[in-house]
């Protein structure tokens, strides 16, 4: 297939309201996730983390819990396999990883034991009475802008810019917003607990673990554990929800994988829901200054946004925040900087829109305060710093609806009656408000390969290395496949979820879709062809070379109602509305309940969702769902999501993705809300009780 084509669907599944193929699996409780798989002579395991924040473990008595009922026995740095330092993920090496290794406890909540016994039952009491003793050691993990251990951020993308001269913009702009923004640290919050369970087959390691994508993992876990691939196999048959969390090698899979090499048998870790906070991927704190200047009818002068975010010196990470400054709106002059601080903290990953959720708060909060400060519709200040090319980059955008959004999205909500004012409406005692916020999130696809067999039956075994996190992939790729190869959906048998599958992109990025897509399709067309095969195999990695060099971006526009409580400072959403462009919707009734997801995540982030560490102790004090709040279906009584007519030129089928666009740019529209209903700035998320109050 040519890049810049895409095939007209003759089957017409693509489009289509379909109902979720595993759909009565799911409900009749047939499916399977990972903790569920049935293995013979099962031993469990139960995680030990540390209690302190820095130091080292003096001693680990282990004959204290060794006799105590159904005890296998105890892994910790004494007795542990030994890890290669060189194993990491997307973003370099990763320290991470190498569990158990020394007696050094680099963060809080750093596993240091691995307990295994008959029963989780019996390995978690001996986990729980196992003695410790620490050498505690002085801990920093105190967040702000300015720490002097900050440095600059790798520059693996998102790195800083100059464009033009944002110094003279800013001094020649009528108007000029200079404010700091920041968010806290968020954690990823998928209802379904990481679980891996791990054996040999003779000299082939097994795997069921909960994870977002099976073959880059095996690759990871081949390396840490100086295994050839192909001695690696991962299975993730359905998951719970990942947000960024599943994204890596967990510790429930490393350590089960350790046990079962010890002892000879299956071993399932299952993390406790306060390890699934303590020990898997977190969104670091962010601390935003945006400077952003504009004549007085609204064109932009000169954008600024210095970000800070904190990580872990165990591994490299990039929370993105600024990359959105690149590409939304039209200047003729844009800086950015990214600084990361090092601190004693469990290393960052990606969570629910890395880098651009909290980058979309500051900058569209920011936008919104310009509009303020010009007496503007923040509406029309959007439309009108559009830009024709990327502001940085200079290159073409392959196709960019977000005015379609704003447009259509102000229609639906009846923007055209509002009164730009703040503070001006009010019911009884509530004080009403409405904001907006544009956001876009990159797109793209990523090598993967795909096989077709045509079955003597007439029906075709669809096989890709796809991960379904719970948000429809098994029904989207189905249907992918069915139109590609012009034939009914029944034709289609699809398998996924398997490492032995081949080389495939994770389910990440808001590009699972799009990679696999391509080469279901790129299959498919060969399948078609003169020669008809009985089996194809494709790989897209010489396809994606090809691919030009464009802005590849999905779009929206949100819009948010809300009430405030002046007595209680307590904060509602009444209403929220999401215009979407993501590309060719490959089915409507999965891709609205995917960015409602998202909307609901960014509502959350807005109102709710703050990792809440004691500088003292440097733990968190919430690390469950008791003290850490993500929003419940009574916090959003109407929310709404339409899709914009949308094509993305350069991938088959026209697909972008509608992984994250949906936590793009909520948490801003919210805010905007507040201060257009109080008259009062929140630039700190969440918006809490008291911080409403306090102004
Ligand atoms: Mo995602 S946060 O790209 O798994």
């Amino acid at each position: 297939m040519n890049a810049e084509s895409s095939a007209p669907t003759a089957a017409g599944a693509v489009g289509a309201a379909r109902p979720r193929v595993e759909g009565r699996a799911k409900v009749t409780g047939g499916a399977r996730y990972s903790a569920d798989e049935p293995v013979p002579g099962l031993a469990f395991g139960a995680v030990v983390v540390s209690t302190i924040t820095r130091g080292r473990v003096l001693d680990i008595d282990v004959a204290a819990v060794q006799d105590m009922p159904g005890v296998l026995g105890v892994i910790d740095h004494r007795n542990a396999p030994r890890l290669n330092p060189e194993a990491g993920h997307f973003f370099g090496p990763d320290g991470g990883l190498r569990l158990l290794q020394d007696d050094v406890i680099p963060h809080p909540g750093r596993p240091i034991a691995l307990v295994v016994g008959e029963t989780p039952e019996q390995a978690r009491a001996a986990a729980q009475a196992l003695p410790v003793v620490y050498d505690v050691q002085p801990h920093d993990t105190e967040f702000f802008f300015g720490h002097p251990a900050g440095r600059p951020a790798s520059a693996l993308f998102d790195g800083p810019v100059d464009v033009g001269d944002v110094d003279a913009g800013l001094a020649a702009s009528a108007v000029v917003v200079d404010e700091r923004y920041g968010t806290p640290e968020e954690h990823c919050s998928a209802m379904e607990p990481h679980s891996a369970t791990a054996w040999w087959e003779g000299e082939r390691l097994q795997a069921v673990d909960s994870n977002q994508g099976p073959y880059q993992i095996a690759v990871t876990l081949a390396t840490l554990f100086c295994l050839p691939p192909e001695r690696v196999r991962i299975r993730v048959e359905h998951v719970g929800g990942g947000f960024g969390s599943k994204g890596m090698c967990g510790p429930q899979l490393i350590l089960a994988v350790m046990a079962a090499t010890r002892f000879g048998r299956p071993v399932r870790v299952t993390l406790t829901r306060d390890q699934v906070f303590l020990a898997t991927a977190q969104r670091p704190a962010t601390d935003q200054v945006i400077r952003i200047g504009a004549d007085a009818d609204g064109r932009l002068r000169a954008i600024d946004h210095v970000a800070a975010f904190e990580l872990s010196p165990l591994a490299e990470y990039i929370e993105g925040c600024t990359e959105l400054t690149k590409t939304l709106y039209a200047a003729p002059a844009i800086r950015t900087r990214l600084t990361a601080v090092p601190l004693d903290i469990l290393p960052p990953y990606s969570m629910r829109a890395p880098g651009a959720a909290p980058g979309s708060f500051a900058l569209e909060s920011a936008m919104d305060e310009l509009a303020e400060r010009l007496e503007m519709d923040p509406l029309k200040l959007r439309l009108r710093n559009e830009p024709v090319v990327g502001p940085v980059s200079g290159l073409p955008f392959s196709s960019r609806n977000l005015v379609a959004c704003l447009r259509q999205g102000a229609r639906r909500f009846g923007w055209a009656d509002r009164d730009h004012r703040p503070r001006m409406r009010r019911e009884g005692s509530l004080l009403v408000g409405t904001g907006l916020a544009a956001t876009s999130f990159s797109t793209g696809a990523f090598p993967s390969t795909a096989s077709i067999t045509a079955e003597p039956d007439g029906t075709f075994t669809v096989v890709v290395a796809a991960t379904d996190l719970g948000t429809g992939a098994r029904t989207a790729l189905t249907a992918i496949a069915a139109d590609a190869l012009e034939v009914g959906v029944e034709k289609i048998g699809l398998r996924i979820s398997d490492s032995d599958l081949g080389p495939a992109w994770s389910a990440g990025g808001s590009r699972g879709t799009a990679s696999w897509a391509w080469a279901i399709t790129e299959a498919a067309a060969k399948m078609r062809g003169p020669e008809r095969p009985a089996t194809v195999t494709v790989d897209t990695t010489h396809l994606l070379g090809e691919l030009p060099s464009r802005e590849r971006h999905a779009y929206s526009a949100v819009f948010a109602e809300v009430t405030v409580d002046p007595a209680t400072g307590e904060v509602r959403v009444r209403r929220l509305l999401g215009l979407f462009a993501v590309g060719r919707v490959i089915n409507p009734l999965m891709a609205r309940s995917q960015v409602i997801g998202g909307m609901v995540g960014g509502l959350s982030m807005a109102l709710h969702e703050e990792g809440v560490r004691d500088p003292v102790s440097g733990r968190h004090v919430n690390p469950d769902f008791a003290g850490y709040h993500i929003a419940a279906h009574a916090d959003v009584p109407d929310i709404e999501a339409e899709f914009v007519p949308d094509h993305e030129p350069g991938l088959p089928m026209g697909v972008k993705g509608a992984g994250e666009i949906g936590n793009v740019g909520t948490a801003a529209a919210i805010a905007n809300a507040v201060w257009h209903a109080t008259g009062v700035r929140q630039r700190q998320l969440p918006i809490r009780l008291d911080r409403v109050l306090e102004d």
